[in-house]
């Protein structure tokens, strides 16, 4: 028996009172066009397009624009010496050969600021996230975090109200999946902070180039590594006994780079490079930093980071005269001090460093 239209509707532009073949085949082919990426209406900023008027775009030329506005880091200041361009060159070479790269070193030696810097050369757009105790698989990997809901109420003869509610997850790709499927480079800092499972989703990224997404089904579970992903982990030797100890299986997995606070000469520069202070002044601070660095424990070494602080306090407190150069190295170096005992413990350091140094000198 044939169906024949009594009421050619179409409700919301969709056909109704369909025959059963009818119906598959629109089916058939509204997933036929699910699978295909449509072109899609955005303003784009560009010279030819000052008023950034809409234009159709591919999906494919959105990304691309998304890779350049928004994952290609600027490293700001970024200072190279030989002993910068050895470990640089190092890292290079590990990713080139197609292996994970681990950074492992103190507390603001510049682990992060090499991550990014390295990163950058690589060529590829970058995506980071922070390793944090909270961090979950989902967080690395994504998952259906947006619902679009349809409601479609129809109430064509007076009597009759047929209603349709749908609510279609959505699934939305984290750094990680990102990463791999495009071949971008990622940047996970801290990442022994994260509780060793979350990481779990590695181990086969990294072993059979495989990224598998546990809560989705089918083929679309599986992701192949693009040849371009690398990926860069940083974490802190001086925590690495009190938090999660990274499983070993993952460690086996990468090349472990240690990176110690630079010598005197680049940590000089940097300082230079960030606060603008002479080259006199910043060997001095630095100076001054190495000898409490020496003579305090692991965890309350000041890095390059308090020697930056320093000169960019003298700079800005120039003309101050009631701040000398010994309150602000106490100031910036007692952001570790748990007690009045180990304030004047401090600063007694300080001033016992500073006479040492001037004797020197
Ligand atoms: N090669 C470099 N050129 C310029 N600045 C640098 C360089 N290396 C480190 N720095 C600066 O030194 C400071 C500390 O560096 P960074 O944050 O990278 O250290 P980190 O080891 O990641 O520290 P943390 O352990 O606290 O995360 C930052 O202000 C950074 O800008
Ligand atoms: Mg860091």
């Amino acid at each position: 028996m044939r169906y024949i239209e009594a009421h050619p509707r179409r409700v919301r532009g969709e056909a109704i009172h369909m025959t059963a073949a009818e119906k598959r085949a629109s089916e058939i082919s509204s997933i036929g066009a699910a699978d295909m990426e449509p072109d899609i209406q955005v303003r784009i900023r560009t010279p030819a397009n000052r008023d950034g008027n809409y234009e159709m775009i591919s999906m494919e030329a959105k990304r691309q624009a998304i890779e350049e506005a928004y994952l290609t880091p600027e490293v700001k200041h970024f200072i190279k010496t030989p002993e910068v361009i050895e470990i640089e060159t190092r890292m290079k070479l590990w990713l080139q050969a197609g292996y994970p790269v681990h950074l492992i070193g103190p507390t603001g030696c510049g682990k992060t600021s090499l991550a990014a810097h390295v990163a950058h050369e690589m060529g590829r757009p970058v995506v980071w996230i922070n390793g944090d105790e909270a961090v979950t698989t989902n967080d690395l990997i994504g998952g259906y975090s947006q619902m679009q809901s349809e409601s479609v109420r129809d109430n064509y003869i007076h009597n009759v109200f047929k209603s349709k509610d749908v609510t279609k997850m959505e699934w939305v790709d984290n750094p990680l999946t990102l990463a791999c499927k495009y071949g971008y480079t990622l940047i996970y800092n801290e990442f022994s902070r994260t509780k060793p499972a979350a990481n779990n989703i590695l181990l086969s990224v990294f072993e059979e180039g495989i990224l598998e997404l546990p809560t989705k089904f089918g083929e679309d579970r599986y992701v192949k590594v693009h040849p371009d992903f690398n990926a860069i982990f940083t974490s802190n030797s001086v925590e690495y006994a009190g938090i999660h100890r990274p499983q070993d299986a993952l460690l086996d997995r990468m090349v472990g780079i240690y990176t110690d606070y630079y010598g005197c000469e680049t940590e000089a520069r940097i300082v230079e490079e960030h606060s603008g202070i002479s080259q006199e002044k910043a060997e001095r601070i630095v100076s001054v930093v190495r000898a409490i660095r020496e003579k305090l424990p692991d965890a309350q070494k000041p890095g390059t980071r308090a020697c930056i602080m320093i000169a960019t306090g003298m700079r800005a407190l120039n003309g101050h005269g009631n701040i000398n150069f010994e309150q602000l190295c106490t100031d910036v170096i007692a952001n570790k001090t748990s007690s009045p005992a180990d304030m004047v413990a401090k600063k007694k350091l300080i001033q016992d460093c500073m006479t040492q140094l001037a004797q020197l000198a």
